[in-house]
């Protein structure tokens, strides 16, 4: 814990929503912010194209992906934004998503649809979770002749589900269907081969599970969509060619993505990533063993392959709603009274817990939870 940048008034353990960051990390991020500062000129002009290169290259060993089919965004939420304006719907057609999908790439595909009078098919994914076949199928029933875009996550937001992703896009290829994963939470969680996926598109954010300062994410396309691809802003280099539009698309503060390569380096040399990841795929599953105990609840039922990831969805006790009028408000309690920052959800109509764990979570946090968190409910 004292290696990172968290108050030690919070017990933290909500990695997934918006990750943590190393202090080594964020003083690498401050140490690019006074350069640039001191010159700004400098590292976005002078040598901004290069450095921006050379972030890539490094984050593209990592993702195992060719640079030059990746680019970089500020989130996951423009990746998706530049992708659903790239996709010229046509009135008629549709875009396939589930109900586990994050919220804000729901109502963007929603809204690029609804504009031209196309519509978004969301699959209701709530029986069944654990049943990879299922899953396939629900995703290969909806599609016909129309989909324009199938929107697949990697690992579920809501749900931490981890999706059949290579079956989906090699059925969705198959068909000549277009599909992106999101894949907000798999860099760093999972040890993630994006070549090998296939998808047409996919994009992943790095402030999350690699710890890089937020405001680093990245976009990986296919070749043959290069040229249909344009940043969700548009800026100078319209028409040069894909990576040069998206290495500019307005004055900003490059230097989350600039030190992504540093984060991801900082787990390399201190753990290795094979560590970092089992840690947290043993620490979650111990503590979702303990709280379900402890609390009388279970689990979300995902695939067995979702215990490769670090975070666990649980439902909470129908009780706690004698007491809370939504779930934020015993989110809030938590934090008023006892200090802890987790995830909440009301899904499907039922309120969830999503546990995080990441190498500077401790079992007894999860136990001090568990303590605390119906007293007197
Ligand atoms: C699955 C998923 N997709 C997309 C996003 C959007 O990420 P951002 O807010 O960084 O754009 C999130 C954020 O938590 C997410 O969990």
């Amino acid at each position: 814990m004292t290696y990172w940048s968290l108050s030690r008034d919070m017990t933290f353990l909500n990695h997934g929503s918006f990750g943590a960051r190393p202090k080594d990390i964020v003083q690498a991020q401050l140490d690019l912010k006074r350069r640039l500062d001191d010159d700004p000129a400098d590292i976005l002009w002078v040598r901004g194209e290069s450095l921006l290169e050379e972030a890539t290259a490094q984050l593209a060993g990592f993702l195992q992906v060719s640079p030059d089919d990746l680019v970089s965004v500020v989130n996951a939420t423009q990746a998706v934004n530049a992708v659903a304006r790239a996709l010229d719907l046509q009135p008629g057609q549709n875009i396939i998503a589930t109900n586990h999908g994050y919220n804000a790439v729901n109502q963007t595909l929603r809204y690029v649809a609804e504009r031209v009078g196309a519509t978004l098919r969301l699959i209701d994914l709530e029986q069944s979770l654990s049943d990879e076949a299922v899953l396939i199928e629900a995703f290969e029933s909806a599609m016909d002749d129309q989909t324009a875009l199938v929107m697949l996550d990697h690992v579920s937001s809501p749900t931490a589900l981890l999706f059949p992703v290579h079956e989906i896009v090699r059925r969705c290829r198959e068909r000549g269907i277009r599909i992106m994963v999101d894949g907000a939470h798999a860099p760093g969680m999972l040890d993630l081969d994006i070549t090998s996926i296939g998808a047409d598109f996919y994009t992943g954010n790095l402030h999350k599970w690699v710890s890089a300062p937020l405001g680093a994410a990245f976009l990986h396309v296919r070749p043959e969509h290069h040229a249909a691809v344009h940043p969700a802003s548009i800026s100078h280099y319209l028409g040069e060619g894909f990576q040069k539009e998206f290495s500019w698309t307005g004055t900003c503060d490059p230097s989350s993505y600039l030190t992504a390569p540093a984060a991801i380096a900082w787990f390399a040399e201190r753990f290795g990533w094979s560590s970092v990841r089992e840690h947290n795929c043993q620490l979650v599953a111990w503590a979702t063993g303990r709280l379900c105990d402890a609390w009388s609840v279970d689990p979300l039922d995902v695939p067995e392959a979702s215990r490769l990831t670090s975070m666990r969805t649980i439902e909470l006790p129908p009780r706690l709603r004698n007491h809370f009028d939504v779930v934020e408000d015993w989110r809030h309690w938590l934090r008023d009274e006892h200090a802890f920052d987790v995830a909440v959800h009301d899904w499907g109509g039922r309120w969830w817990i999503r546990l995080s764990a990441h190498v500077y979570n401790r079992p007894e946090e999860y136990e001090r939870l568990i303590k605390v968190g119906l007293k007197g409910y």
